[in-house]
């Protein structure tokens, strides 16, 4: 009986003590997944040639952690980590704007607050021209606007959203 008691106990702590390292795994992983890449203290990362970026819609830059845009002419170097809890947002190709899966919160094309409970629009990233390609820089970060800023682009949903309608 009591040999019994030991061995769940056992089972019970080894249980715990696994779903703890695979708990510290999980919030290592996604900690580091939004961070920005190039070292730690980010820095100058892909190389992207402007006639790939978009005018119409947003380019992926994994290497960046973001998208790279062209709006009116200007290249804009968006963080894809949402300012509110720090999800990734997708872009969403049929509304042309970012949906933040997680909570809601929806920005423009230029990542600027739309609605939700984000406290402000997503943050960019400063980048130079060097030999005609664009290089972000990690290591400097542009804060998104207080959300209610108005938005400073004139491009409404073009389409449906990609977020779940019925989601809560
Ligand atoms: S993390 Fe994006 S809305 Fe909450």
């Amino acid at each position: 009986m009591s040999e019994d008691l030991d061995r769940r106990h056992f089972l019970a702590r080894l249980w715990t003590w696994g779903l703890g390292v695979m708990a510290g795994a999980a919030a290592w992983t996604s900690w580091d997944f939004l961070q920005p890449v190039a070292g730690q203290s980010g820095g100058p990362v892909a190389t992207v040639s402007p006639d790939k970026i978009p005018t119409d819609s947003v380019l992926e830059v994994p290497a960046m952690r973001g998208y790279l845009t062209e709006i009116e002419g200007a290249t804009e170097a968006i963080w894809w980590k949402c300012p509110h809890l720090g999800c990734k947002v997708p872009w969403c190709e049929t509304s042309g704007q970012f949906e933040c899966p997680c909570h809601g919160s929806v920005y423009n094309r230029k990542g600027e607050y739309r609605r939700g409970p984000a406290p402000r629009g997503m943050d960019r990233f400063e980048f130079t021209i060097i030999d005609g390609v664009v290089v972000p820089d990690t290591s400097k970060i542009i804060r998104g606007a207080p959300a209610g800023t108005p938005e400073t682009i004139n491009e409404p949903p073009k389409g449906p959203e990609c977020l779940d309608p019925t989601a809560g």
